[in-house]
């Protein structure tokens, strides 16, 4: 992975190097969901550049330090409804540090089109170097990879090894879209730029 250093917002830890790494691929003023975003590290970062973003955790001390600019919101993610289903879609989705497969449905459908998935959590290995260590909270092998495909997205970059630094930590990384209908002119591609 190509390491995008990114600044933390202050009092935050810094983003994930893969959030960061992919980044440029929101549209200017993106509408972004943080999914159980914790202190907030990536809303307040995606907040400073230009986008607007709505995070959603089941901590409320966390939701109430969320930092202005974000807007917050108070959810179990696995009771009951889905909380967002009163929602437009959005035009990214950032996931970190947080599996729950029964909500997948749920996020691939909040996607709008043309829309960036980023998804990065532990996977199966994790268990013998660390925590988490339940099965449940671990990706199998390929399995983002699969849920992409599964719910129509394509695939822009994808991981699935080990990292030393900051610890080490198995783990699966996705960057995936949802791409836009075919534009008029059917010949000119989207272009997913690689380069950050
Ligand atoms: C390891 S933290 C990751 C935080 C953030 N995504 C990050 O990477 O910095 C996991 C987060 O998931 C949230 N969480 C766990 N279970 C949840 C649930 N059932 N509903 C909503 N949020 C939940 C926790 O409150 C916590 O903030």
């Amino acid at each position: 992975m190509i390491d995008v250093q990114a600044a933390p917002h202050a009092g935050l830890s810094a983003p994930s190097a893969w959030v960061a790494r992919w980044a440029h691929l929101l549209r200017p003023g993106a509408r972004v969901l943080d999914l159980a975003c914790g202190s907030g590290r990536h809303a307040a970062w995606l907040a400073a550049r230009g986008h607007a973003v709505l995070a959603v955790d089941r901590d409320a001390a966390a939701i109430a330090g969320l930092p202005s600019g974000v807007t917050g919101c108070v959810a179990d993610l696995e009771q009951g409804t889905w909380p967002l289903a009163g929602e437009a879609p959005f035009d990214a989705i950032v996931v970190t540090n947080y599996l729950h497969r029964p909500l997948w449905p749920h996020l691939a459908a909040a996607l709008a089109p043309g829309g960036v998935w980023l998804y990065e959590t532990f996977a199966a290995g994790n268990e013998t170097v660390g925590k988490p260590s339940r099965p449940d909270f671990l990706l199998r092998p390929g399995e983002l990879l699969e849920v992409a495909r599964t719910h129509g997205l394509r695939v822009i970059a994808y991981e699935d090894g080990v990292q030393e630094v900051p610890k080490t930590a198995f783990v699966q990384r996705l960057c995936a879209v949802r791409e836009a209908a075919a534009a008029p002119d059917a010949a000119t591609p989207a272009r997913y730029r690689l380069d950050p």
